[in-house]
């Protein structure tokens, strides 16, 4: 039958594959050659990579620019800048990439768990204010999936803010780019990611003396008369010149999944036990959507959310639970062995932050999540609505589901 199930048999809505990531074509070949046939293959004598910080940065509206070989770096040297010193302290959200922590725990810093926001997944700002302590350093602001955290909030602490914009790239908050609105700004540019060259990522301020003491980090002191040691973190010319490529389609692909995105919203909005996240309420005037996250109501459906979600995969709906795991319950986190970097140790085991609990988190990684990437929101808006279909369908047949129970 047509209308059955496809997990149980049926034919599913959506057969064919979504948009493969990522897009090339000729140009990007040519801008690859173009680096290769220069000789020029590392960024002290190349144009690709500073000309890619410039206009990448342009981009974000931001006055600076760094790149580095991967986000996990730029979150690591914006730690730097800041001189945040063994045992700071650093706000975090736990429902993120391991990524945005361990960059912490890498800087011998202590990482410090705040809940999230029922409505954001971001880090909850109502939480943040209870945690702070005179050790509190930084506080890191995920905009999970691209939506944008309570940056007007998170600020008003007065603590430096590093935004984790790696999910993020185009994202506006209340009229501004994201990734220039905290004191620093980091992206990744991962395979995965909406802007992306395999691996690289990028270190954006507004702050001159920031943005130097980043830059004297990721490459030997460079520019800093010897004061700062640094490290080579440098990105390459053939990665630099992927990227400027790449951003050119930025714009036009970031249009196509803002639409999309809200096209779902508006047809999940109706669907009995599935809420969308409330984009406007939280001043995301555009969202990168790299993921397009949901809420599912397991009580309301009668289904745990594994059945509802392998129901969707069979109908071609590529939906994913999210994180499964709060950060502070991985076993690195409980044994508190983070291997050459246990200067943290001590002040992460005294700092109780391993009994850290965020029930909105866990509610949110065990039963409510489910986010569907960003590739999906690339296709037409006819194979888009196809979603919303998808979970239409499955509601009227959630009986059959609960037969299999
Ligand atoms: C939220 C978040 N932060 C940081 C990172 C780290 O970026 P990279 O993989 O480029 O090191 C990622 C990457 O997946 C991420 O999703």
């Amino acid at each position: 039958m047509t209308d059955d199930l496809a997990l149980l048999g049926g034919v599913p809505l959506h057969p064919h594959p979504w948009p493969s990531w990522p897009i090339w074509d000729h140009r990007d070949e040519e801008a690859v050659l173009r680096a290769l046939r220069s000789g020029h293959w590392g960024r002290l004598t190349g144009p690709e990579v500073s000309a890619f910080e410039e206009e990448f940065a342009l981009f974000q509206e931001c006055r600076f620019g760094v790149a580095v070989p991967c986000g996990t770096v730029a979150l690591k040297l914006a730690l730097l800048a800041l001189d945040i010193q063994a045992g700071d302290e650093v706000i975090v959200p736990p429902y993120t990439f391991v990524a945005t922590v361990g960059a912490v725990i890498q800087c011998n810093a202590v990482p410090v768990f705040v809940d999230i926001h029922p409505d954001s997944y971001c880090l909850d700002p109502s939480r943040v204010a209870e945690a702070i302590t005179p050790r509190t350093r930084a506080i890191i602001a995920v905009h999970l999936g691209g939506l944008p955290a309570d940056l007007e909030k998170l600020c008003a602490f007065g603590l430096p803010v590093i935004e984790d914009a790696s999910h993020a790239h185009g994202s506006i908050y209340k009229g501004r780019k994201v990734g220039g609105i905290g004191t620093l700004g980091c992206f990744s540019f991962q395979a995965s990611k909406n802007l992306n060259c395999g691996e690289g990522g990028i270190v954006l301020t507004n702050d001159e003396a920031l943005a130097a003491a980043v830059r004297a980090q990721s490459s030997w002191g460079e520019g800093s008369s010897g004061q700062i040691l640094g490290s080579n973190f440098r990105m390459t010319e053939l990665q630099g010149a992927l990227l400027r490529t790449q951003l050119a389609r930025l714009p036009e692909q970031a249009a196509q999944r803002d639409s999309n995105g809200r096209l779902l919203d508006s047809l999940l909005k109706g669907l009995p036990g599935i809420r969308p996240l409330p984009r406007e309420a939280l001043g995301c005037d555009r969202h990168a959507y790299h993921l397009y996250s949901f809420r599912y109501d397991q009580d309301v459906w009668g289904l745990p959310r594994g059945v509802f979600i392998d129901a969707m995969r069979a109908e071609g709906i590529p939906v994913d639970p999210g994180y499964a795991t709060p950060l502070y319950e991985w076993p690195v986190f409980t044994n508190r062995r983070f291997g050459p970097w246990n200067g943290s140790m001590e002040g992460y085991a005294s700092s109780e932050n391993h009994r850290a609990h965020c029930p909105v988190m866990e509610r949110v990684s065990q039963k409510e999540g489910c986010w569907i990437k960003q590739s999906a929101l690339l296709a037409p808006p006819e194979e888009v609505q196809l979603i919303a279909k998808a979970i239409e369908k499955t509601w009227g047949k959630r009986a059959d589901l609960a037969r299999l129970l």
